[in-house]
């Protein structure tokens, strides 16, 4: 088992990473000062590889479980289910003590979290989370939302768990594309942070896609690892948190343009990265050998390195130009200097349009 420690004084929490954590779920629980009402909030394919294991483990040490099984898919993260989960936690009794769970990947992760971080004002939440990048990413580091309809993730709030639990198993019936996604994400992590992590991932990375459990293990405690690093010095992205979106402004852009329905988050992220170091190379931030190192890493999974389709830079940029990160007029991009060193680079919208167009 790994185990990292996110150091923010009362809100501090564990994650923890190994094989088999799912039947330990209860007993984990038990070690806190919770009442016996909880809510497990998971979809239906969730639940069938692994709800029996997690509700009979609360069972054993008992909690009085209220199953909620919302949508499969990102319509789940939405004010209409954050409503229904208000009411089966009220039917089932929930008072401030009592834990809310989430079993599943960033979309229930993310909807119960704000379900939890409302709810009574704030209930304890659990993240069991069972994707890669759920595990790497979403579970860790507070940020909780629902989309509206006019974006994504527009009503949230920053809310820690009080445990995360990543169980290794899990990632054995994920569809192998879900995998790679979270993969982006995992080498995003070498590139903003640790040169000596990009290395491990260039040998390692097919033992991943293989689900070698060793390589996860040390793949997913150093991705937490990074992330607690940074979240722990920049909690409610004031500054430094806003490197953790390397790829994600052009990424986020492809993603909109195709309605969200073409690329998953890790592989829009993907194209985006290496959008942004082409970028940077042009203007001599960076080197042509970081580039290709990048372009050889996510090829090496079969990540695709450019967008199916064509966009019109004026296109792309309309979506950039309303990222919440934006200062002044000026669309602020997050470019690689070298491996483990990016910056915050601020560049006026006709001047990307300009290198969009060439
Ligand atoms: N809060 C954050 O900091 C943060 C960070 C990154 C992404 N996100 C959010 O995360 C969401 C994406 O998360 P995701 O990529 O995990 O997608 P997801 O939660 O939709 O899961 C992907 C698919 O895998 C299925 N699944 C989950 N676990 C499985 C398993 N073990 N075996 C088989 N199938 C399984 C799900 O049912 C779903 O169909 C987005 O809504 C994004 O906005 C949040």
């Amino acid at each position: 088992m790994k185990q990292i420690r996110i150091q923010l004084r009362e809100r501090s929490y564990d994650i923890k990473i190994a094989n088999n954590l799912l039947s330990q779920v209860g007993k984990e629980l038990a070690t806190y000062d919770l009442s016996p009402n909880c809510l497990l909030v998971t979809n239906p394919l969730v639940y069938k590889f692994y709800g029996k294991q997690v509700l009979d483990s609360l069972t054993e040490v008992g909690f009085n479980t209220k199953l909620a099984l919302v949508d499969d898919g990102e319509e789940a993260k939405s004010l209409k289910w954050v409503a229904r989960l208000y009411d089966q936690a009220l039917d089932a009794g929930l008072d401030r003590k009592s834990p809310i769970i989430a079993l599943g990947g960033g979309v229930v992760g993310d909807l119960a979290g704000f379900v939890a971080a409302t709810y009574m004002r704030g209930v304890p939440f659990i993240q069991v989370p069972t994707t890669l990048l759920a595990q790497v990413d979403s579970s860790v580091g507070g940020k909780v939302a629902v989309n509206h309809p006019k974006g994504k993730n527009l009503v949230g709030a920053f809310y820690q768990p009080k445990l995360v639990l990543a169980d290794l198993n899990t990632l054995k019936t994920l569809p192998s594309r879900e995998l790679k996604s979270g993969l982006a994400e995992v080498i995003k992590y070498g590139v903003i942070w640790d040169k000596e992590f990009f290395t491990y991932l260039e040998n390692h990375i097919e033992e991943a896609l293989a689900l070698n459990d060793k390589v996860l293990e040390v793949i997913i405690a150093k991705s937490c690892a990074i992330k607690a690093a940074i979240v722990e010095q920049d909690e409610k992205e004031n500054n430094l948190r806003a490197i953790l979106n390397f790829g994600h402004t052009f990424g986020h852009a492809y993603e909109a343009l195709t309605n969200f329905n073409t690329y998953r988050h890790g592989e829009a992220v993907a194209i985006g990265m290496i959008e942004a170091t082409k970028f940077a190379h042009t203007k001599g931030l960076t080197t042509r050998e970081l580039l290709q190192r990048l372009e050889r890493l996510l090829a090496k999974i079969n990540l695709e390195l450019k967008p199916k389709q064509t966009f019109l830079p004026e296109e792309i940029l309309k979506v950039i130009k309303l990222d919440k990160k934006n200062k002044a007029g000026k669309i602020q991009l997050i470019l690689p200097l070298k491996l483990g060193k990016v910056t915050n680079f601020s560049v006026v919208p006709a001047e990307l349009v300009n290198y969009l167009q060439n």
